[in-house]
């Protein structure tokens, strides 16, 4: 069995590894002939996946499918939208739908009726969505955050808004090339637990631009000044083909300094009474708090729609045009090929026996059932991953505790060079040659 090596000289080096939220990774995706909706096989509880790739402003970190706003290519793309859930609808017919996010881009743009049509078609395609899903959830910019707007997309459905903060300093805002101040950062949290959303929850960023560890701790402390029900903290991820991917004169933080962010809000987040739902959330609902990111880890099936949306089947992995630099051109291709009749799949992977046990440790990392494992896999972790496993316990990064192999709070820290070790040489390779485009 192929393993990597090196662990403990990586977590000395402070070796950073952007977040591993999905696995294969996309980067090992070729191109799809001739796919047909029988291929995939979902399981029997799915997610649900829209995205909405318009925005008012194109963030410099931003790798996401995403273009300027445009009313009129806004209202097509919702249209095509409506026609892709319509061609899923014995899919989603099927299954037991257990959530449905709304992502983007910024889909808080979308007018209220655009998003009722969105939702009454995903009505029409499964009777129950609204009442077997846990979590019914928009993205969104803060400064898009309107009252009545908000009212209304309660009354739709919507349970969870999760808003993309990224730090409370205008200076770090206006460099990330973002419209949200502090202070609109601010009120768009009160005025949506006004509202009477069940979970708000906001992102905050380590690592960008002119932000200094002092200005960062000073964001989670206004954060908890504010108190919303869960936070997101995410590492600077240097995305080939932004614009902070070129800018090299950019001053960033140090590696150290972003694995020292992640201490400081564990840290405070902890002692306001949050609890660590995984290595980057703090719920106070405990686990939770982004359901959608915990059932697909553990193996639920997605289907995913819209430009460039991936859904994940237990036998393959897809995607629907995508280009993270040139946004238009990608959602005009997925445009196109929907109103000709057909799905708009492009490009997706196979997974091999080996993937797919590669897929369930990545998924399971923070907590890995060890009798699972070896059920499922007809062969014991310790064998399959035998130098890996001595390796997390050696160095404190993991604990074998009531048969579960458990990250540690150190193991938490390294999460993503932990989940990394697991990658197949297949994917670490495609990943290693993306890498070194930047
Ligand atoms: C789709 S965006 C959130 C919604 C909305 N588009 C916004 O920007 O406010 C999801 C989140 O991913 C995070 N993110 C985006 N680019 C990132 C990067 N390069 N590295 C790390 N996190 C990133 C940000 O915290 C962002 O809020
Ligand atoms: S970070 Fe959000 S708002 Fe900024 S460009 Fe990306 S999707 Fe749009």
């Amino acid at each position: 069995m192929l393993e990597t090596m090196g662990l403990s000289e990586k977590i000395r080096d402070f070796e950073f590894q952007p977040e591993v939220y999905t696995y294969p990774t996309t980067r090992c995706y070729k191109k799809l002939d001739g796919f047909s909706i029988a291929q995939p096989e979902f399981t029997e509880e799915i997610n649900v996946y829209v995205h909405i790739p318009f925005c008012r402003q194109i963030c410099t970190f931003c790798g996401y499918l995403k273009t300027l706003n445009s009313d009129k290519m806004r209202r097509d793309y919702v249209s095509a939208l409506i026609r892709e859930i319509e061609m899923y609808k014995e899919v989603l017919g099927a299954k037991r739908i257990i959530t449905v996010d709304i992502g983007g881009g910024t889909p808080s743009l979308l007018q209220s009726d655009e998003l009722g049509e969105v939702i009454d078609a995903l009505k029409a395609a499964n009777g129950n969505v609204l009442s077997t899903a846990k979590d019914v959830s928009i993205e969104a910019t803060p400064e898009s955050v309107e009252y009545e707007k908000f009212k209304e997309f309660r009354d739709l459905g919507i349970s969870r808004v999760s808003i993309g903060v990224e730090s409370f300093v205008d200076k770090e805002i206006s460099l990330s090339g973002r419209h949200n101040s502090g202070s609109v950062s601010a009120n768009a949290i009160k005025m949506l637990k006004e509202i009477g959303f069940g979970n708000v929850v906001c992102d905050l960023m380590a690592g960008v631009e002119g932000q200094t560890m002092e200005t960062f701790s000073d964001s989670v402390n206004t954060m908890l000044d504010l108190g919303p029900d869960t936070v997101e903290v995410y590492a600077l991820g240097i995305i080939p083909g932004t614009m902070i991917g070129k800018r090299s004169a950019a001053k960033l933080m140090s590696n150290k300094q972003k694995y020292e962010c992640y201490e400081i809000a564990r840290r405070k987040f902890i002692a306001a009474g949050y609890r660590q739902a995984c290595h980057n959330r703090y719920s106070r609902f405990g686990d939770g708090g982004y359901l959608q990111e915990d059932t697909v880890f553990r193996g639920a099936s997605l289907v995913g729609l819209g430009a460039g949306a991936r859904s994940y089947a237990q036998n393959m992995h897809y995607r629907n045009p995508f280009d993270g630099a040139d946004g238009k051109t990608a959602i005009y291709r997925y445009m196109d090929k929907i109103n000709s009749n057909s799905l708009a799949v492009e490009s997706g992977v196979f997974l091999s026996s080996e993937e797919r046990m590669r897929k369930y440790v990545i998924g399971n990392i923070e907590s890995l059932d060890l009798h699972g494992f070896s059920s499922l896999y007809g062969i014991g972790f310790e064998t399959a991953f035998g130098e890996l496993y001595d390796e997390l316990i050696s160095t404190g990064c993991a604990e074998e505790k009531g048969g579960r192999l458990k990250l540690t709070p150190k193991g938490l820290l390294f999460r993503d060079l932990i989940a990394r070790q697991f990658f197949s040489e297949d994917v670490e390779a495609a990943e290693s040659a993306y890498r070194t485009t930047m």
